[in-house]
């Protein structure tokens, strides 16, 4: 197999990539990784405390609350069945290092990916295998490290909003890069008029700047996606900024939005941010879960388990 598997941007998407909310095409299709079987067997396979099973369940506000699940030991097809037959949302993660043949298909992508797109590059990368039931749906989040999302089955319909104080308030992201929690990552309907919105159907990939928020909503079938963090020098500096700015926040000092500083302004928070994890000041708030069900298992009632959503990673 010697055709790219990213094929070539023109000039536009260059400039566009990891800056503005954009589409693009792939051709992991052509691996043929992804019918039932593999998929079954990979689900069969992978290890259980690299699962993360997850229903989520919505308020009158459209704030999200989830439970979460137990991969359990059921055959690979009967898991298969089970994310197929309801509301459930699953990721694999580090599926690099768990599927050697999709680990190589990654490595090439980004490959492919840092020779079109001037300056990416990415000194990290780790996959999640997403596959995901024909109700699910992700509600409004951000994720601390770059990502681009390649869709493979199903239909899906992703919601991009803008890195601003209105959709991603700079003490939220501080929160996430501490592990604290994040329940109020403020959704409101009426966003949404500020979203790009973007259809995807197996063979497109989707990016956006870094920590835009983004929620998303399967449209009735079954899907599967590959999503991608991740990290490069600008990411690790800016999160750094943001760790560094929630510890000043708590001792009352004033700080500049990360995202919207200065690059000098926050490789030097930066830099305090690696002294203050060191001094272990902000303990992280991450626990382990009650989990409420088994995959495959009927979904439990919703007032059991039910906790606050982290930031997705
Ligand atoms: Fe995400």
């Amino acid at each position: 197999m010697t055709e790219r598997l990213i094929p070539e941007f023109d000039a536009g998407r260059r400039a566009a990539f990891g800056r503005t909310p954009m589409t693009y095409a792939h051709r992991l299709l052509d691996t043929g990784l992804f019918g039932d079987d593999r998929l079954a067997a990979q689900l069969e396979r992978h290890p259980a405390e690299l699962f993360d099973i997850n229903i989520f369940h919505y308020d009158a506000d459209d704030q999200a609350l989830l439970q979460t699940g137990t991969k359990g030991d059921r055959p690979g097809a009967a898991l298969l069945e089970a994310v197929k037959a309801g509301r459930v949302w699953i990721q694999m993660r580090r599926i690099q290092d768990h599927w050697p043949e999709l680990g190589a298909a990654m490595k090439r992508v980004f490959a492919e990916l840092s020779e079109q797109v001037p300056g990416f590059r990415p000194v990290q990368v780790t996959g999640q295998l997403i596959p995901s039931a024909p109700q699910a749906k992700v509600p409004f989040h951000a994720d601390p490290p770059g990502v681009t999302l390649f869709h493979l089955r199903g239909e899906k319909r992703i919601w991009i909003y803008p890195v601003d104080e209105a959709h991603m308030p700079s003490r939220s992201m501080e929160n996430i890069v501490m592990e604290q929690q994040t329940e109020d990552l403020p959704y409101r309907r009426e966003m949404d008029a500020a979203a790009e919105v973007f259809d995807l159907t197996p063979g497109m990939a989707v990016a956006w700047p870094l920590h835009a928020p983004h929620r998303i909503e399967n449209l009735g079938s079954f899907n599967v996606s590959l999503s991608c963090d991740y990290q490069t020098w600008t990411s690790r500096i800016t999160n750094g900024a943001h760790f560094a700015n929630g510890v000043l926040r708590r001792w009352g000092a004033p700080v500049l939005p990360a995202d919207r500083a200065p690059m000098a302004a926050r490789a030097a928070l930066w830099g305090a941010s690696t002294a203050l994890r060191r001094m272990g000041l902000v303990k992280t708030r991450l626990e382990s879960y009650e989990r409420a069900f088994e995959l495959g298992d009927a979904p439990p009632p919703p007032d059991k388990g039910l906790i606050a959503p982290l930031a997705m990673r």
